[in-house]
């Protein structure tokens, strides 16, 4: 076991539906992943031990830890990442910056999975999944992740506090409003885990952006 450094955990309870839903890309050559919101690397350290276990396999880790403290959360992010056994420097591709400025750079369906994480601000999760849209394979996988979340965490001096969230501070309007307005090209999706922090949804495309 390494000796990794996290001090939130948002990530375990994903664990057991990660497993179900992504086990055909276990171990499998090529997999190209696209994670938005990183924070300390806990699920890019799960996905690099569990999932992308090939060197030919890419994880691309978007976060401008722009948040106070920033630099130290990417310090550690930066040490858990490189405490994981027989990755490449290849394999790991890091992009210190927003989403919204990221994700544009891929080309369409190049990518098999986007993790959706990072700023909840609903106007900033639909860019994501929408931006994530254009970019993903058909059969690929979308998780769009804190559907449930109603609240938000604010930094101060080195300690956080807890809030209720407005609405408009929640991805669940943001999902909801993408999943009414694409059902007919979504292939399939499932909402699953009830805590605010496991809730997930998981949505399959089977049709480009382009078909909009
Ligand atoms: C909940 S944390 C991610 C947790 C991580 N996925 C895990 O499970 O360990 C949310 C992250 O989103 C990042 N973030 C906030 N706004 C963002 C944006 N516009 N683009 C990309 N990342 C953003 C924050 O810096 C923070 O690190």
């Amino acid at each position: 076991m390494n000796d990794y450094l996290f001090r939130y955990d948002w990530f375990t309870n994903n664990i057991p539906t990660w497993k179900e839903h992504l086990v055909c890309y276990a171990g499998a050559e090529g997999i190209t992943f696209v994670e938005i919101g990183c924070w300390e690397g806990r699920s890019a350290v799960w996905l690099l031990e569990n999932i992308l276990l090939k060197p030919s396999c890419r994880l691309h880790c978007i976060d401008p830890w722009a948040s106070p403290n920033g630099e130290v959360i990417e310090d550690r992010f930066n040490y858990n990442t490189r405490l994981v056994s027989n990755i490449t420097s290849a394999q790991l591709i890091k992009h210190k910056d927003r989403s919204i400025d990221i994700l544009p750079s891929f080309s369409g369906e190049s990518v098999d999975v986007v993790y959706v994480d990072g700023s909840h601000i609903a106007k900033d999760v639909l860019s994501d999944i929408l931006l994530s849209w254009r970019i993903i394979k058909q059969s690929g996988i979308l998780i769009c992740d804190d559907y449930e979340l109603d609240q938000e965490i604010q930094f101060h001096d080195g300690y956080e506090t807890y809030s209720v969230a407005p609405p408009l501070h929640r991805p669940r309007m943001a999902i909801d409003a993408f999943l009414q307005c694409l059902m007919d090209i979504i292939g399939f999706y499932t909402k699953v885990g009830r805590s605010c922090f496991a809730s997930v949804i998981f949505l399959c495309p089977t049709a480009a952006m382009d078909s909009l």
